[in-house]
């Protein structure tokens, strides 16, 4: 298969699906984004890499970030995470509050907002420095020492997080928070302010189609927790659209505001897509669109 035809093909095909969706202004630094951009990358297990259109452009990761702190806090915590917040879809938009009051501020899953917050509360008991935990990580296992956040997301989320600030100071109420909630939400909005490439994250998720192996070798998490993440991913990483998206795609998948898209081809490896035109559930919508094609045209999908 020429995977580097596929690529070509997917982004020249982009532009009118990028114009169908909306840029993400309740973040106002992130509406400055061009809608029209578009990229695609594909690492794989054996070290090769493609990409297709603007695969090398940084952009803001946002909650794609929360696919990387999961594996980092499984990989020091294990199965005493659960205790803290479940692994059920939502059904929900991201940002709801409606859900963690009846639940005892126990989040449905680590990949709402409410339950990235847990992992950076964890991150932050296990390593006193959560969102350089990350950085590093994520420069190490993508191989670009650049990697780092864009200020001036950051400083605009914190300005305009009155939601994940609610979330936050509710599951404190509830004994959900071992640290001080706005230390918190300061190492979560600058986590998600982290700028990426679509081929820095498809290098950095690798070993999620890996069983858990690093880019050195070396084990992060074991087969089992690699597992996991990817079904936690496939049924909550697009959120209240979870369901779609396995329906279109057919992989694990974790989306971003910023209009990232990291899909996981187990043992194969993993592909990025980027768009910021996002659709009413937050995911880009050109990204959905290139990697349905993707699956569709190749056959490789999780079913
Ligand atoms: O907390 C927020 O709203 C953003 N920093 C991240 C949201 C996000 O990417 C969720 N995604 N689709």
């Amino acid at each position: 298969m020429d995977l580097q035809a596929l690529l070509d093909d997917l982004a020249a095909e982009a532009a009118p699906f990028a114009a169908q969706g909306k840029v993400a202004d309740y973040i106002p630094a992130l509406a400055a984004v061009d809608p029209a951009r578009f990229g695609i990358a594909l690492a794989t297990v054996d070290g090769q890499l493609f990409g297709s259109g603007d695969w090398r452009a940084p952009f803001s990761i946002q909650s794609v970030s929360k696919a990387f702190s999961l594996a980092l806090v499984l990989a020091g915590d294990g199965e005493t995470l659960w205790k803290r917040v479940g692994r059920e879809p939502s059904g929900n938009p991201f940002n709801s509050l409606v859900q963690l009051e009846y639940e005892k501020g126990i989040p449905r899953n680590p990949f709402i907002n409410a339950g990235a917050l847990i992992l950076i509360d964890r991150l932050l008991s296990q390593t006193g420095d959560s969102l350089g935990t990350l950085r590093a990580f994520l420069r190490a296992e993508s191989g670009n020492p650049a990697v780092d956040l864009d200020p001036e997301v950051a400083a605009s989320e914190a300005a305009h997080g009155h939601r994940n600030a609610a979330l936050a100071h509710f599951m404190a109420s509830c004994g959900n928070l071992e640290n001080p909630v706005e230390r918190v939400l300061d190492h979560y909005v600058r986590q998600c302010a982290l700028t990426m490439s679509c081929a820095d994250l498809a290098k950095a998720g690798l070993f999620l189609a890996n069983h858990g192996l690093r880019a050195d070798g070396s084990r992060l998490l074991t087969r089992s927790e690699a597992k996991r993440i990817n079904a936690i991913m496939l049924t909550c990483g697009t959120y209240d659209a979870a369901g779609d998206f396995a329906y279109r795609v057919g992989l694990p998948g974790k989306s971003g505001v910023g209009g990232g898209i990291l899909a996981v081809l187990p043992e194969r490896g993993v592909l990025c897509a980027w768009s910021p035109a996002l659709d009413l559930h937050g995911n880009s919508v050109a990204g959905v669109e290139a990697l349905d094609r993707f699956t569709t045209r190749t056959g490789w999908s999780v079913f």
